[in-house]
């Protein structure tokens, strides 16, 4: 896949009106609807600045959440357009629908240096099936089409890849930005790559285990998922978390990386429970000799020791999920330590978004790391090296 795209530097935009997908898919408390975290609401307003500065009338939209069926206040973007607003120090326009009577004349009547923002893209039923009228609808309000929704590039919906179809379609600075980082630690990595999976399923995982067998020097395993990879191995894991389905390809991967000459790191040490509580009192065993009665929950100190070591002679570091359950401070020393390590190293270290981007953040290191990207599942995509829809859609350069 192409990811040498051309960007907002690439076109004019002065005078012009450019419909600007962002991913505002904010996490929000479920009581209040207080955004929780703005990370991806600033890492927007690069993008954002520079069109305003140069003279562009921005109509920004994303998505927000999973609404079914239509419009559903608890799903509209009004409050991040509220903190849109805060962080630009200007006012943000608030249509009441994506392509309705108010998203057309509020677009129509926008001039150059002001901001509208859409209602949530899915409040369209088309938004989600790409359906093209949908995307010219869109297109209509605008002449430049400009996608800086790196978390959003692997679904290819009428918002983040159909609606290219109608305008010139560039990419902002955040989208760039994550290609050239994460673009660079695949194709052309500072050695040795250690790459470190985690998280609690090898199903979701298979992509990226495949891709990064032909790329990565060493992998590392941790996580819900080392349990399916133990049993593959005769050991006995007890009531942790098994796929049961995946046995065979656990140990496929194994016998791949022995013969790729990938060094693959699994764990000997465990921290277990009784039971999946923040209560639990964490008893070590050998990764292939947890108990019956016992779920593992985090690596030990054995493992952890191997792990931290493999990161430090590392050139390049890429983290995708947590070691174990980091939610419960008894089970969170794994992916602290881990944090922890790659905050220390010299290496480039890179962290996939989603969990792991939620550890590093909780735990203080987020700004030791060269780069946190905003995409869970886009970065995933990413790192399976899939075409991504919203990336493909963009001009070349
Ligand atoms: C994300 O949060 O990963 C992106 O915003 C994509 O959201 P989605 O999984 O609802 O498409």
């Amino acid at each position: 896949m192409n990811y040498n795209k051309k960007t907002v530097r690439d076109i004019d935009v002065k005078g012009k009106k450019v419909l600007l997908r962002c991913d505002f898919n904010v996490p929000q408390d479920k009581a209040t609807g207080a955004i929780t975290d703005d990370k991806r609401i600033r890492a927007a307003l690069p993008t954002i600045q520079y069109l305003l500065d140069q003279g562009a009338a921005v109509i920004a939209c994303s998505h927000l959440g999973k609404p079914k069926n239509g419009p559903e206040a608890a799903f509209s973007l009004a409050p991040v357009a509220k903190r849109l607003g805060e962080l630009l120090g200007r006012d943000v326009v608030m249509a009441a629908d994506v392509v309705g009577e108010d998203a057309r004349s509020k677009a129509a009547a926008l001039q150059p240096g002001q901001i509208l923002l859409l209602e949530n893209t899915r409040f369209e039923k088309g938004e989600t099936k790409n359906d093209p009228e949908l995307a010219k609808a869109m297109a209509g309000l605008a002449e430049v089409y400009v996608s800086d929704a790196f978390g959003a590039v692997h679904r290819a919906h009428a918002s983040t890849a159909g609606v290219a179809a109608y305008l010139p379609a560039v990419s902002g600075f955040l989208i760039q930005k994550e290609l050239e980082i994460m673009g660079g630690a695949l194709a052309n990595p500072k050695r040795p790559l250690v790459a470190i999976l985690g998280g609690s399923k090898v199903s979701s995982k298979i992509g990226v285990i495949n891709h990064l067998l032909d790329i990565a020097d060493t992998i590392i395993i941790g996580g819900g998922m080392a349990y399916t990879f133990a049993k593959a191995q005769g050991g006995s894991v007890g009531t942790s978390l098994l796929e049961s389905d995946w046995l065979d390809y656990c140990n496929d991967m194994i016998a791949k990386a022995k013969e790729k000459g990938v060094k693959l790191l699994l764990p000997e040490d465990t921290q277990c429970a009784k039971e999946f509580s923040a209560d639990a009192e964490p008893v070590l065993h050998g990764s292939m000799s947890i108990p019956d009665d016992m779920m593992g929950m985090d690596i030990g100190p054995k493992t952890i020791a191997a792990y931290t070591a493999a990161v430090q002679d590392a050139g390049t570091v890429i983290w995708n999920g947590p070691m174990g359950v980091f939610e419960f401070p008894n089970f969170a020393e794994g992916t602290r330590a881990i944090a922890k390590a790659l905050a220390a190293t010299d290496a480039i270290t890179i962290i996939g978004g989603g969990d792991s981007a939620a550890a590093v953040a909780q735990m203080g290191f987020a700004d030791k790391m060269t780069h946190i990207s905003t995409g869970g599942g886009a970065s995933l995509e990413f790192l399976e090296g899939k075409e991504l829809p919203g990336v493909a859609c963009l001009l070349d350069q």
